[in-house]
């Protein structure tokens, strides 16, 4: 028999829209803008393999795992997970793991927010057709010089943090499902455009080599731009990490948000096909954002490791050389702040959703609670690419936003997805977990109750034991 615990809050009107709302969450700046800067700053071919693999063999049965955990809850992951846990016959403290992820939640949105202000400041640029004929060392500058101003960086995240909250205070479905079912399709096109683009005007064979084709012997290489323009590289375990970090990042997995989708699921559709498109459509967006940049960036002498700043440094010369680079360069821009607005989204939700339940908040009040404690936070990050860029500003040779960035997604949500395998795989019964899963008792739940019971906790372990030193 099925769970039919009522839900307090809305539900998707559709299969199709859940899939829609995760789909929305999961493609976004994770894809567009950390992954090809950190595969510029990690190596490239060898860092994306050790990507996919943590997709493949963590990501996927962690996302399973999460949509399960919360259509049996449904309710915000807080309580899901205590819920869960007392009627599993296991201690309710699993709660903690709820309140872990709505704290990276908060850690991830104060900077997402930042860098999808970057992304509203380049629509205007675009528009303005400021990019017209530009040259790396141009855009390098016009990036540079923007990144200068705490005054506007704080004005754009301001505004971004508006239209997420916006979106949030008036419930995720109104709106949301319609505008994902346009705009991430549309997102999907124009990154195609871009790697045509890339082929026809940039050094493709190139790219296709540093994105593709593994070289293993920068598998623990790290490297990074100084400011001084010196390229500075170390051999560390962290690649390993920072690469089983970007797998959560980028599914939205580890704090809750897909939990928290999951919960509002209808309860006829399949967590194993919803998972499979999810998964699938977030890998096929981050590698044609990968094809459409790298080949841009060796064509013009660039350099990969550039770090955040590269795709803004790197698409806006193809948009000042390509014909209609005015208007693409514009919608560009627009779909990225469209991506990422979908996912802030879904970083907010899990705390709101809470705060609606536990504390008698209304939607509104509790989207303002957080928003505005998300923006605070956020000026941290404004700041380290100005102010506090110096070294004496700097924490364990991290920005503010280098930790921040470091903490919520390469600790907390690995950490996080950890537990929630643990949860699925060890704490509830396998009654429960197949009846959720509707696979039946064959082959193919078999094999995801043994990822998620061993395969999957064990690489999470063994990437943190590596990056501790311990191996
Ligand atoms: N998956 C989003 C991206 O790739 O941009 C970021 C994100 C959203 C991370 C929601 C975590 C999360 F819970």
């Amino acid at each position: 028999m099925l769970q039919t615990r009522n839900p307090i809050h809305d539900q998707w009107s559709s299969r199709l829209a859940f899939i829609m709302a995760a789909v929305g969450s999961a493609v976004g700046l994770g894809n567009v803008w950390k992954f090809p800067y950190i595969t510029g700053e990690n190596g490239g071919g060898a860092f994306v393999l050790v990507y996919l693999i943590c997709i493949a063999l963590i990501g996927a049965p962690i996302m399973m795992a999460e949509i399960l955990i919360g259509r049996r809850g449904r309710q915000s992951p807080i309580n899901t997970m205590r819920t869960l846990a007392i009627q599993e016959g296991a201690h309710p403290a699993w709660g903690w793991l709820g309140w872990m992820g709505v704290m990276a939640g908060f850690l991830i949105l104060s900077y997402y927010s930042v860098i999808a202000g970057w992304s509203l400041a380049y629509v205007v640029k675009a528009a303005g057709g400021v990019f017209r004929g530009a040259d790396g060392a141009a855009t390098g500058a016009l990036f540079d010089s923007f990144l200068q101003s705490p005054a506007s960086l704080l004005l754009w995240h301001t505004l971004f943090m508006l239209l997420t909250v916006a979106v949030v205070a008036r419930g995720v479905r109104s709106g949301l499902e319609q505008a994902v079912t346009v705009m991430m399709p549309a997102l999907f096109v124009l990154l195609v455009i871009l790697v045509l683009y890339a082929f026809y005007e940039g050094d493709f064979a190139r790219g296709v080599d540093f994105l593709l084709h593994p070289d293993f012997s920068k598998v623990f290489q790290h490297c990074e731009l100084l400011d001084s323009g010196e390229k500075s590289c170390r051999i560390t375990g962290e690649p390993i990490l920072i690469a089983l970090g970007q797998a959560f990042f980028t599914l939205s997995l580890g704090m809750g948000a897909i939990m928290v989708y999951g919960s509002y699921m209808p309860a006829n559709a399949s967590i194993a096909a919803a998972t499979l498109v999810i998964v699938i459509s977030d890998t096929i967006a981050a590698l044609l954002a990968g094809l459409a940049i790298f080949p841009i960036v060796f064509a013009n002498g660039l350099e990969p490791a550039s770090g955040p700043g590269l795709i803004f440094k790197t698409l806006p010369i193809a948009f000042g050389a390509m014909p209609g680079g005015q208007l693409f360069g514009t919608l560009f821009f627009i779909l990225l702040v469209f991506a990422a607005w979908t996912s802030a989204i879904s970083l907010l939700e899990p705390a709101v959703a809470w705060l609606v339940e536990n504390r008698g908040l209304s939607r509104i009040g509790a989207t303002a609670l957080t928003g505005v404690l998300a923006w605070l936070l956020g000026i941290g990050t404004v700041l380290s690419f100005n102010l506090w860029s110096g070294e004496s500003f700097q924490l364990f040779g991290k920005t503010w936003f280098g930790l921040v960035d470091h903490l919520s997604a390469n600790i907390m949500l690995p950490l996080g997805g950890f537990c929630i395998a643990i949860f699925a795989g060890w704490v509830m019964a396998r009654e429960s977990s197949r009846e959720e899963l509707q696979l039946g008792d064959g082959v193919r739940y078999r094999t995801w109750r043994f990822v998620i019971r061993y395969v999957s906790p064990a690489l999470v372990l063994l990437v943190f034991l590596n990056t501790v030193g311990l191996l």
